[in-house]
C-alpha cells in the first residue's frame, strides 16, 4: 500500500473507495419479497457503481460481498449467495474486460467449493491484463483475518531465517495484506444505515474517510455515490498534522 501523502490533500476523487453494500435484506423486506431478491438486485448496484468509478478514474473499487460472519446466516441464503456469486463471475467479466477492469477476489477463498474457486481463478485471469482500474471483491473476507494471514506469513519468513524479528515493521507487514499492491482506501462508504466496519478493511482503512449512507444497496445509484463523493471532496485530511500544516495560510 502506498503511504499516505501529508500534502494538502482535499482533491476531489479518491484513488480508492471501498464499500460495505448492506441493505439488500431490507429493501426485499420492505417490498414483501423474500431477501434473496435484494442480493439479486444487488448485483445491478455493482455493475452501476463499478461504471461509474472506472468513469471517475478511480483506481480502486473494493466491494465487501461476503464477511467471514455470513456463513452464519441461514443455510438457504448462503447457498443463494454461493450460487449468485458463481453466476456473476461468469456473466460479467465480459463486461469487465470491456471496460478495462482487473478483478481480484480478496478472502480466504480456500472456504469456497471447488467449482467457485475454479471460476474466481478463471474470472481472475480472464482480466489479468486489463489495467484501467481494479475491482476487488472481498469474499469469505474478514479483516482480522487479512492481519492474522500477514502475521502468518511474516512468521514463517521468520522461522526460514529469511527475515529478523526486527525487521518487521508497519511497511513490511502491510506487504503481505491483501491489499498490498494498491493506493490507501482514501473513501470507505457504508450504505444500509448503519455505522460500523463489520471487519472490513480494518488495517487499510486506518486514515480512510468514513462515509454512511442510509441509502440501501440495491437502491444505490450515480446521485448516492456522488453525495458521498461530494462529502469526500469537502474533508480535510490531516493524517496527524494541524490544519495549518495541511493547508498553510498564503
Ligand atoms: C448485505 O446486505 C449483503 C450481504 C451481507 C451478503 P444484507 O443481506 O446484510 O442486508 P440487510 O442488512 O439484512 O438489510
Ligand atoms: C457486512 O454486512 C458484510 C457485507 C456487506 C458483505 P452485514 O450485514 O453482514 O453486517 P452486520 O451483521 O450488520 O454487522
Ligand atoms: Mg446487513
Amino acid at each position: 500500500m502506498t503511504q499516505p501523502d501529508p500534502q494538502p490533500i482535499s482533491v476531489s476523487t479518491p484513488r480508492h473507495i471501498a464499500i460495505i453494500m448492506d441493505g439488500n435484506g431490507r429493501w426485499a423486506e420492505a417490498q414483501g419479497q423474500p431477501r434473496v431478491m435484494g442480493h439479486r438486485a444487488g448485483v445491478k448496484s455493482v455493475r452501476n457503481v463499478v461504471a461509474l468509478c472506472r468513469e471517475r478514474q478511480v483506481e480502486s473499487l473494493t466491494l465487501f460481498a461476503f464477511s467471514s460472519e455470513n456463513w452464519h446466516r441461514p443455510e438457504r441464503e448462503v447457498k443463494l449467495l454461493m450460487r449468485l456469486f458463481t453466476t456473476v463471475l461468469r456473466r460479467e467479466v465480459k463486461l469487465l474486460k470491456k471496460n478495462d477492469v482487473r478483478l481480484k477476489i480478496i478472502g480466504d477463498v480456500s472456504g469456497f467449493d471447488e467449482k467457485l474457486q475454479a471460476r474466481i481463478l478463471q474470472a481472475e485471469a480472464d482480466t489479468a491484463e486489463c489495467t484501467g482500474m481494479v475491482l476487488n471483491i472481498a469474499a469469505n473476507y474478514g479483516g482480522r483475518w487479512d492481519v492474522v494471514n500477514a502475521a502468518r506469513k511474516l512468521t514463517e519468513l521468520a522461522l526460514q531465517g529469511e527475515i529478523a524479528v526486527s525487521d518487521i515493521d508497519e511497511a513490511l507487514l502491510d506487504r503481505f495484506t491483501s491489499l498490498s499492491d494498491q493506493a490507501e482506501v482514501d473513501l470507505l462508504i457504508r450504505t444500509g444505515g448503519e455505522q460500523r466496519i463489520s471487519n472490513f478493511v480494518l488495517w487499510q482503512c486506518a486514515y480512510s474517510e468514513l462515509f454512511f449512507s442510509d441509502t440501501l444497496w440495491p437502491d444505490f445509484g450515480e446521485a448516492a455515490l456522488q453525495e458521498a463523493l461530494d462529502a469526500f471532496a469537502c474533508r480535510q485530511r490531516r493524517f496527524g498534522l494541524t490544519s495549518a500544516q495541511v493547508a498553510p495560510v498564503a
